[in-house]
């Protein structure tokens, strides 16, 4: 396999890389088969058709060392932010890489340079974070039911009849009332009982069985199982519930 990034365009993508490890060693990099942060709960079916698309071109390929997932942040026309922060005249920001990072860091170190030395560059429109975004319409109209959606979950049923069933690594909604509980037993076995209401704007968390954490559909937002944000926006923990005394009895 020649030293090169690969990606396709189906969706979801794939890609590989190579990464050299030693002189005769190399390990080979394959990601993809990405969803919506919060929208999918199949990381292990998700890494077997990995693994399966990769194996299908590449038979030499050895055991599997490393397997983890990640978010990236991407922009609906899939252009990265880079430019001077709307509203503010001399607050400059680079962000919506898109899994582009290296090569927008290049362009960012151009462009923000020519901006605050000669106050223009020829790519700044394209890049502006205050551009307005035309293409992709029907994407950027679902991004935003996504919390429309989301906030009809408050009323939905339990996902388990009691957080008493829960095994360690699980995690499930529970209604009580009005309110959404998220229940998760962490791996040690520790039940956690918190409000599911992402502490950004509110939207209802998901349980992510394959990072052991809670993901927001709305924005991206991950909460660890005691409760403590992971990746923003939200950077404050979930709120803690009280738990029932039979639950604290059986810890
Ligand atoms: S409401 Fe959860 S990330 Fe925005």
């Amino acid at each position: 396999l020649a030293d090169a990034l690969y990606w396709d365009t189906l969706d979801p993508y794939h890609y590989v890389r190579l990464q050299p490890l030693s002189t005769d060693e190399v390990l080979v990099i394959i990601g993809g088969e990405d969803h919506k942060a919060g929208e999918a709960d199949d990381g292990e079916q998700r890494f077997a058709v990995l693994e399966h698309w990769a194996r299908e071109r590449l038979p030499d390929l050895g055991a599997i060392t490393h397997r983890w997932s990640g978010q990236v942040l991407e922009p609906i026309d899939f252009v990265g932010f880079i430019g001077r922060s709307p509203d503010e005249e001399h607050v400059f920001i680079v962000s919506g890489d898109s899994g582009q990072g290296i090569t927008n860091g290049l362009v960012a170190g151009i462009l923000i340079a020519d901006l605050i030395t000669s106050g223009s560059n020829a790519w700044e429109d394209v890049y502006s974070p205050a551009r307005k975004i035309y293409k992709n319409l029907g994407e950027y109209i679902s991004e935003n039911i996504t919390p429309l959606k989301n906030f009809a979950e408050y009323l939905s049923a339990s996902e388990i009849a009691s957080v008493e069933g829960l095994r360690s690594g699980e995690g499930c909604l529970v209604r009580s009332g009005l309110q959404k509980v998220a229940a998760c037993r962490d791996q040690k076995g520790q039940l956690h009982l918190h409000s599911a209401s992402c502490t950004h704007l509110g939207c209802v968390v998901h349980w992510n069985s394959l990072e052991q954490c809670w993901d927001c559909p709305c924005h991206g937002s991950q909460f660890a199982p005691d409760g403590t944000a992971l990746n923003g926006p939200a950077v404050s923990p979930l709120a803690e519930l009280e738990k029932p005394a039979h639950h604290q009895a059986a810890e």
